[in-house]
C-alpha cells in the first residue's frame, strides 16, 4: 500500500469538506472531485471555515499545508491520488455505481473507503474493481475535530488494507476503531439511532420538548461520555462489585422495557416538532455561528482530556508526540552528519523550518510575540530530541525546564512567510545548558528574532544531573560551535555557578 501523499475525495458535502480540512492541515494534499462544479467554492469555504478551531488544536510543530485542488472528473482524480475517500449521498445503488466506475481508473494499490453512516461494505464493494483495496471509514462531524473513524471491513476486504487505512488515520490525528463485523449502522450509529428513536417517541408523545431532552443529556451522561463510556461508568455506579451489582439492579428493568426500539411514524406533526424544538434552542443564532461554539469547546475539551491522557485526549497526545518526533526527526540527521563532515562546525545548525500560519498574526499584521517563543521552543525541543531527550526521556520523570528566555526582536514576520531557526549550544555543564536561537526570513536571509535561553534539567521538582549521554551529545554540539563568533545578542542570560 501507497504512502498517502495525495487524498482523493469523491463527493465533497459537509463531510468531504470535513475530510478536506483535516488532511490539510496535516500535510496532505487533497484532490476533491465533485459532480457539481459549483461545490469548489464551497469545499474552499468550508475548509477556510474549520481553521480556526483546527488551529487551536496544537501547537506542536505542523508540517506545510497541503495543497487542495477541485476537478468534476472523478476518473482523472483517481488516477492522481493515493487513497481514495468517498462522500456522496447515502444510496447503495449510487456509491455501488460510482465506487465501481472509479475504482476502474485506480491503480490496485490505491485504497478506497466509504464514510457510508451504515451501509454495509460487502454491498459497496460488490461490483468495484480490486475489492480487498476497500473498506468503510464512518466519521463524524465535524471530522476536523472528531477523531473517531471507525473501520470495517467487508467479505472482500484484505486484512492489509484495514491495517494501512489505519495507519494513514492515525496519520492525520483521528483514532481508528475496527469494527469486528460488518453490521448495519456500524457500531456508533447504532447507539446513536436507538437514543434518536426514543426522542422522536417522547417528542411525539409530548413527554418532553427537543431541548429538555437535550439538557437530560448535557448537564449529566454527556460529561461523563467524553472520556467514560456507558459501559465502564455502569461499572462505577454499581460500588464495589461494579458491573456486577449494576446488572442485578437495573436487570428487571431493560426487561420492561422502557425503551421502545421501533421509530415512531414520522408525521408532519412530528417533523414540526422536532423543527420547531430544535430553532427554539438556536434562539435566533444562524449554523456557522452554532458550529463555531461547537468547535470551539471540541477544541477545548479535548485538551483537558490529553491532561488526562484518556479518550480522544491521548490521541491528541499521540499525535503531538508524533508531530515533534517528525520535526525533531530531520533535525537529528541533518546535526548528525554536520558533525560527522565537519567536528568543527563553521556554519550554524539550521534546526526547523516552519512558515507564519495566518493564525499566527496579530492587529499588526505580523507575527504575534507568543508564537516566537513557541517557535524557539520547537528548535529547543529539535535540539534536544538529538541529544536524548525524547519521549521515553520524559517518560522517566527527567525533562529541561526552561529557566530563562530573552527573546530579542530584529525584524517583522508576516502571513505565510516562510522562516527557519539556526541554533547554537553556548554552555553546558552537568545540571544546564545555554542555547541561542536565531529566527531568519527565508526570502531575503533577513534575522528577524533571536532568543537566548537557559534550561535547568529536573526531575522530581528538583534540579538533577542531566544523563551522561545527553550531556555528552550538548558538549559536542558545542564544542564543535566554538570557533563561531558569539552571538551579538548573547551575554543577557547568563549561567551562575552551578547550583
Ligand atoms: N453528515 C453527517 O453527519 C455524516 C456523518 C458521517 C458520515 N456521513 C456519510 O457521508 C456521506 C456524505 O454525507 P454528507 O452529509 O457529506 O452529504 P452532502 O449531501 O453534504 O454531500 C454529498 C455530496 O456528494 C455529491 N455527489 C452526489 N452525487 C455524486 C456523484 N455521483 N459523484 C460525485 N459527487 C456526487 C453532491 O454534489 C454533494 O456535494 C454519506 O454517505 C453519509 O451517510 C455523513
Amino acid at each position: 500500500m501507497r504512502q498517502v501523499k495525495t487524498l482523493g475525495l469523491l463527493g465533497t458535502g459537509v463531510i468531504g469538506g470535513g475530510w478536506a480540512a483535516r488532511a490539510l492541515h496535516f500535510g496532505v494534499d487533497v484532490i476533491a472531485a465533485d459532480v457539481k462544479p459549483e461545490m469548489e467554492e464551497w469545499i474552499r469555504g468550508a475548509v477556510s471555515n474549520a481553521e480556526g478551531a483546527l488551529a487551536r488544536l496544537t501547537l506542536a510543530p505542523l508540517p506545510r499545508k497541503g495543497r487542495l485542488s477541485f476537478t468534476t472528473d472523478l476518473n482523472a482524480m483517481a488516477a492522481q491520488v493515493d487513497f481514495i475517500q468517498e462522500n456522496i449521498p447515502e444510496n447503495l445503488e449510487l456509491k455501488q455505481r460510482v465506487l465501481a466506475g472509479v475504482s476502474r481508473h485506480a491503480p490496485a494499490d490505491v485504497l478506497m473507503a466509504s464514510s457510508t453512516s451504515g451501509l454495509m461494505p460487502t454491498d459497496l464493494q460488490r461490483d468495484m474493481q480490486f475489492p480487498e483495496r476497500f473498506l468503510v471509514a464512518h466519521p463524524f462531524n465535524p471530522v476536523y475535530l472528531l477523531p473517531l473513524v471507525e473501520l470495517v471491513g467487508g467479505r472482500q476486504t484484505s486484512a492489509d488494507a484495514l491495517a494501512a487505512a489505519g495507519r494513514f488515520f492515525t496519520y492525520i490525528g483521528m483514532h481508528a476503531l475496527k469494527v469486528r463485523r460488518e453490521v448495519p449502522g456500524h457500531l456508533t450509529d447504532r447507539l446513536q439511532e436507538a437514543i434518536w428513536r426514543e426522542i422522536l417517541h417522547m417528542v411525539n408523545e409530548d413527554v418532553a420538548s427537543t431541548g429538555e431532552l437535550d439538557d437530560s443529556i448535557i448537564y449529566g451522561p454527556g460529561l461523563r461520555w467524553a472520556a467514560m463510556g456507558t459501559n465502564l461508568i455502569y461499572h462505577l455506579a454499581g460500588g464495589e462489585s461494579g458491573m456486577r451489582h449494576m446488572l442485578r439492579q437495573f436487570g428487571p428493568a431493560l426487561k420492561w422495557p422502557w425503551t421502545k426500539l421501533e421509530a415512531p411514524e414520522l408525521t408532519e406533526a412530528l417533523i414540526d416538532k422536532m423543527v420547531a424544538g430544535t430553532q427554539e434552542q438556536a434562539a435566533g443564532r444562524s449554523i456557522r455561528e452554532l458550529e463555531r461554539l461547537r468547535d470551539g469547546y471540541l477544541v477545548a475539551i479535548q485538551q483537558v482530556l490529553k491532561q488526562f491522557n484518556i479518550g480522544a485526549g491521548a490521541t491528541l497526545r499521540a499525535l503531538e508526540e508524533r508531530l515533534y518526533a517528525d520535526a525533531g526527526a530531520g533535525a537529528r540527521a541533518d546535526i548528525a552528519i554536520s558533525l560527522e563532515r565537519d567536528a568543527a562546525l563553521q556554519a550554524p545548525l539550521r534546526l526547523l523550518e516552519v512558515d507564519v500560519r495566518p493564525e499566527w498574526i496579530d492587529y499588526n499584521g505580523h507575527m504575534t510575540d507568543s508564537r516566537y517563543l513557541q517557535v524557539f521552543g520547537d528548535a529547543t525541543d529539535a535540539l534536544l530530541r538529538y541529544a536524548g531527550v525524547d519521549e521515553a526521556y520524559r517518560k522517566s520523570g527527567r525533562a529541561l525546564f526552561t529557566a530563562e528566555s530573552h527573546v530579542c526582536h530584529e525584524a517583522e514576520a508576516a502571513a505565510l512567510e516562510p522562516l527557519y531557526v539556526t541554533s547554537r549550544v553556548l554552555e553546558v555543564d552537568e545540571k544546564r545548558v545555554r542555547l541561542f536561537h536565531s529566527l531568519h526570513r527565508r526570502r531575503d536571509e533577513r534575522l528577524v528574532a533571536t532568543a537566548e535561553q537557559l534550561y535547568l534539567h529536573v526531575s522530581a521538582g528538583e534540579v538533577t544531573p542531566m544523563d551522561a549521554g545527553v550531556r555528552e551529545r550538548l558538549t559536542r554540539v558545542q564544542v564543535a560551535q566554538a570557533q563561531q563568533p558569539v552571538p551579538r545578542k548573547s551575554g543577557r542570560v547568563r549561567m551562575r555557578p552551578s547550583p
